[in-house]
């Protein structure tokens, strides 16, 4: 399992002064929405200067249609990222369609497709989706099985379900970690290390629990002697 540390902080020069003390740990790095849209790909080579070999994970969730999608996708393969995402619910075309755009890129980042938001809770998710987390979280996981996405963002409950129907070496990658039991914040369906151990989850994303403590290199060594 790796351990993939989302950097969501307010400012860019907090970013990166995470990511220098965390900088000889085995992590993955997720930039998402905030720090992108302040600090665009600038940001991407900021980490590569600090870590040449980081692992990065664009978390951008795509949701657009099908050539809006492929043509953000061809771009984002080129900024030299690992890892990037789209949601499942855009459809299949959209998800064939960004597969096949991208699959003679040398090097071609993973793709994972979002299935249920883990701020959803089951009352929430229903009024909007018409179905039960349980039952749509592995339609979705279906749906990019076939796809031929690389695997799904989902939570820690949902991840061996899902990999009971998909390929061997789908993966899973689930946010809403609290690692020791901390605040859930916006969260809904939030599990701790042992369950996601428990559940096959190959990547947890953390984030909070970790840029928000008072010793984020403490809650990273932790976290990386437990998984
Ligand atoms: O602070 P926390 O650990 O809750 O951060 C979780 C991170 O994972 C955030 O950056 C959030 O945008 C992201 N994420 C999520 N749920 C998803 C996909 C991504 O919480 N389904």
């Amino acid at each position: 399992m790796k351990l993939c540390v989302a950097l969501d902080l307010p400012t860019n020069e907090e970013n990166l002064a995470l990511v220098k003390s965390l900088k000889d740990f085995d992590i993955w790095l997720k930039v998402g929405l905030r720090s992108y849209i302040r600090d665009g790909q600038n940001l991407i080579k900021e980490l590569k200067q600090i870590n040449p070999e980081c692992k990065i994970f664009l978390d951008l969730k795509l949701y657009d249609i099908p050539n809006t999608m492929a043509d953000a996708a061809s771009e984002i393969s080129l900024l030299g990222i690992d890892m990037f995402n789209i949601h499942i619910s855009s459809g299949k075309v959209a998800m064939n369609t960004v597969m096949q755009r991208i699959a003679n890129v040398k090097d071609r980042p993973l793709v994972l497709g979002v299935s249920v938001l883990t701020s959803f809770n089951n009352k929430d998710f229903k009024s909007i989706y018409g179905a039960s987390i349980d039952k749509r979280s592995i339609e979705f996981a279906k749906a990019a099985n076939e796809c031929k996405l690389d695997g799904v963002v989902c939570s820690a409950y949902e991840s061996k379900d899902i990999k009971s129907v998909t390929k061997e070496k789908f993966i899973t990658l689930t946010p809403g970690i609290r690692p020791f039991g901390e605040d859930s914040n916006d969260q809904k369906r939030v599990a701790n290390l042992e369950m996601a151990k428990e559940q096959l989850v190959d990547f947890i994303v953390v984030g909070r629990p970790i840029y928000l403590s008072k010793d984020p290199r403490g809650v990273v060594e932790e976290i990386l002697k437990r998984i």
